[in-house]
């Protein structure tokens, strides 16, 4: 008996180390994105509060692996980093930097002024002076802790309308369409060694476009630094405006700017207009049609996913001596953010790793690009 139980405990420890030896090998086997790129730009993503606190073994896997590049997704906007008036929590943005340096990535700063996810008290001033005041030892406190620690920050955030006049933010309104040049300017003195970037979405369509440039010129002709802009790059499957990127690569770089796409993702699932505005909304909610691959995505769709992903890859390599990043909006499906916006509770798929954290076939897609 004692001689059937010891076999049965071998039998049993050997078909275990060899599951362990699978796993461990269909993880390590698969090619890595940041290696693949490593020659030709960054390759980034967003970051969760729980990712940067490590709490996903398999997510904290998944992004050592691939990626160099690390944006919070949410953790430095200014309603989490300055909660209450001159009240700080630096805490999570601490804990990213560790993070960063443990692994040997670097940090993008997201985001020092953006009139969207304001703490609730700097909603509700309504004289300059406030805002100023705000506006200033916001700048100075938080840019200045992390010079040295980040590579850049997305200074000024969606300062834009569709037609390129700017947005009639809280900032705009109160202080002025100057705000933008003066934020670069009290950022480049609080940290002179960090670089400082514009960033927007669909700031690749040609009136956006213009605005953003009239934007940046303004800046550059005051004196003050800008070191690049960002085209977020949330974009719609099967509609990738490629020539209106490959255009706005070549304008953005003319001005002597490093680009990055720096929030990319490429939605599966309907809408009725175009863009990242988190204030818009779609009311169609009930409506099944509107949230059709809970099941996961059909084969047609999936394809097209990933020639979408490799067309745009094969457009930033052509342009790699411009583009210095490309992030994507979030680790895998399951994360993303537009599983909630326009529509709350959709299953959406716009990443390259699914819910499970996989490589989809625009992960190996992206990877052909490279080969080609
Ligand atoms: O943390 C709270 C949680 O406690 C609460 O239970 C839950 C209920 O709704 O909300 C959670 O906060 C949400 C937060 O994301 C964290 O998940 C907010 O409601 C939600 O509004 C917030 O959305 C973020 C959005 O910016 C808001 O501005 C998205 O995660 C983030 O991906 C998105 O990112 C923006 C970029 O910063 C700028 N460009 C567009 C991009 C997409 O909108």
């Amino acid at each position: 008996m004692k001689k059937i139980n010891s076999i049965l405990t071998t039998i049993t420890l050997t078909v275990l180390l060899a599951a362990c030896a699978d796993n461990k090998k269909a993880t390590t086997t698969e090619p890595s994105l940041k290696e693949i790129f490593k020659d030709d730009f960054d390759i980034g993503t967003a970051l969760s509060a729980d990712q940067i606190e490590e709490k996903d073994s398999i997510a904290d896997e998944v992004i050592r692996r691939n990626f160099n590049s690390l944006t919070p997704e949410n953790i430095m906007k200014s309603m989490h980093i300055q909660p209450e008036w001159g009240t700080y929590d630096f805490t999570p943005a601490d804990k990213l930097v560790e993070y960063s340096q443990k692994h040997g990535m670097s940090v993008v700063g997201h985001t020092l002024i953006w009139h969207s996810q304001l703490p609730q008290f700097a909603r509700n001033i309504t004289s300059k002076d406030s805002l100023a005041e705000f506006f200033t030892n916001h700048i100075n406190t938080v840019a200045s802790r992390y010079d040295r620690k980040i590579q850049g920050w997305d200074v000024v955030n969606e300062a834009l309308n569709e037609d390129g006049t700017m947005r009639e933010s809280i900032f705009y309104k109160l202080l002025g369409e100057g705000y933008v040049t003066e934020a670069f300017r009290l950022t480049q003195e609080a940290a002179p060694n960090t670089e400082l970037y514009y960033n927007d979405y669909n700031n690749e369509q040609p009136s956006k476009r213009a605005g953003c440039i009239e934007l940046i010129k303004k800046i550059q002709d005051a004196g003050v630094r800008i070191d690049g802009v960002g085209i977020q790059g949330h974009w719609h499957v099967g509609r990738i405006p490629l020539k209106e990127i490959e255009e706005s690569i070549l304008e953005y770089s003319a001005l002597g700017l490093k680009v990055m796409i720096t929030e990319l993702d490429v939605e599966v699932l309907p809408r009725n207009f175009q863009g990242a505005d988190v204030n818009q909304r779609m009311t169609m909610k009930d409506d099944p049609a509107f949230n059709p691959y809970v099941d996961g995505l059909p084969d047609s769709v999936q394809q097209q996913l990933a020639d979408d992903y490799a067309a745009l890859f094969e457009l930033f390599l052509k342009h790699k001596d411009k583009i210095t990043r490309v992030t994507f909006w979030g680790v895998n499906d399951g994360q993303s953010w537009l599983n909630g916006w326009p529509v709350p509770g959709r299953t959406n798929h716009p990443l390259l790793f699914d819910r499970e954290f996989k490589p989809k076939p625009a992960f190996y897609k992206v990877i052909e690009a490279k080969k080609n």
